[in-house]
């Protein structure tokens, strides 16, 4: 039923539109949130160096669930200010630090991609499924080379995106596995049964159909890699995540001679 609504044209259109918006409004896209996702967000975390007082920039921050993740580094000084272009993200990333208890460390805007960042320098720039909804490797270009630009000089750069292997049936499995592996056979038979199908639904089959169109854009290693480097960053450090579903890639300015 649900996969008959959201392939009519009307909703699909709809969707196309807003589906970011409504989904960080109505919390819709953290409750459909697969385990897989944290786990890669997780991993991001992971390829930070340590320190306590870094300043991070989450750039398409969302609703603000890398935020939650790292609330114990925020709390221990790490300073984080978050951006995107949907007030509806930047809206519910600043409710979840006043919950967090987090917010005096915390600041949120809205903001393009595609426009220049002015202020301050960022020892670490995350990107976690954001530039990928870029259409053309012309937008991400500008994008790229507008994170670049408030980059400290030994900053990092991390960045996640999806895979030309995006598999909406192996990120459902991996995270009932891993919310077993946690929480126990009870919470992943609710999640299983209960919660899942309505993310494969509504969240995952739609991102692959929007990749598969090319309105999103999907990735091969190779393409990610050389992507990042025309930008003027050289990657240190690539893995998937998510799966399969996904890469991360992580690195540096390049120096010139
Ligand atoms: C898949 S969501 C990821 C959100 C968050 N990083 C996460 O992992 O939960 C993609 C996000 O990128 C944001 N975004 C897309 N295009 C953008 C742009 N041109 N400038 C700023 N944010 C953008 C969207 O509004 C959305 O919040």
């Amino acid at each position: 039923m649900i996969e008959f609504l959201i392939s009519g044209k009307l909703m699909s259109k709809f969707f196309s539109t807003n589906y970011w918006a409504v989904g960080f409004q109505s919390k819709l896209y953290d409750w459909l949130c697969p385990e897989s996702y944290f786990e890669s967000m997780r991993r991001v975390i992971a390829a930070m160096p340590d320190g306590k007082s870094l300043n991070l920039l989450d750039a398409g921050c969302g609703s603000g669930l890398l935020l939650q993740l790292l609330a114990e580094r925020i709390r221990g000084g790490m300073v984080y200010t978050g951006l995107d272009i949907l007030k509806a993200g930047v809206d519910q990333t600043l409710l979840r630090a006043r919950k967090l208890g987090v917010a005096n460390r915390v600041s949120c805007f809205q903001s393009d991609l595609r426009s220049p960042l002015v202020g301050q320098k960022f020892d670490v720039v995350v990107g976690h499924f954001s530039l990928y909804t870029l259409k053309s490797p012309d937008q991400r270009q500008e994008a790229l080379a507008n994170l670049k630009a408030v980059m400290e000089p030994e900053g990092l750069l991390i960045l996640v995106n999806p895979s030309i292997d995006y598999d909406a049936s192996s990120i459902v499995d991996e995270s009932i596995r891993l919310i077993r592996d946690r929480h126990g056979m009870l919470v992943s038979l609710i999640k299983k049964f209960l919660i899942y199908p309505f993310t494969k639904a509504i969240g995952l089959r739609f991102i692959k159909k929007q990749l598969r169109h090319g309105e999103w854009k999907a990735y091969t290693r190779e393409e990610f890699s050389t992507e990042i480097e025309r930008a003027g960053i050289a990657v240190q450090h690539m893995e998937e995540v998510y799966a399969g579903s996904a890469f991360l890639a992580a690195g540096k300015l390049m120096h010139t001679p």
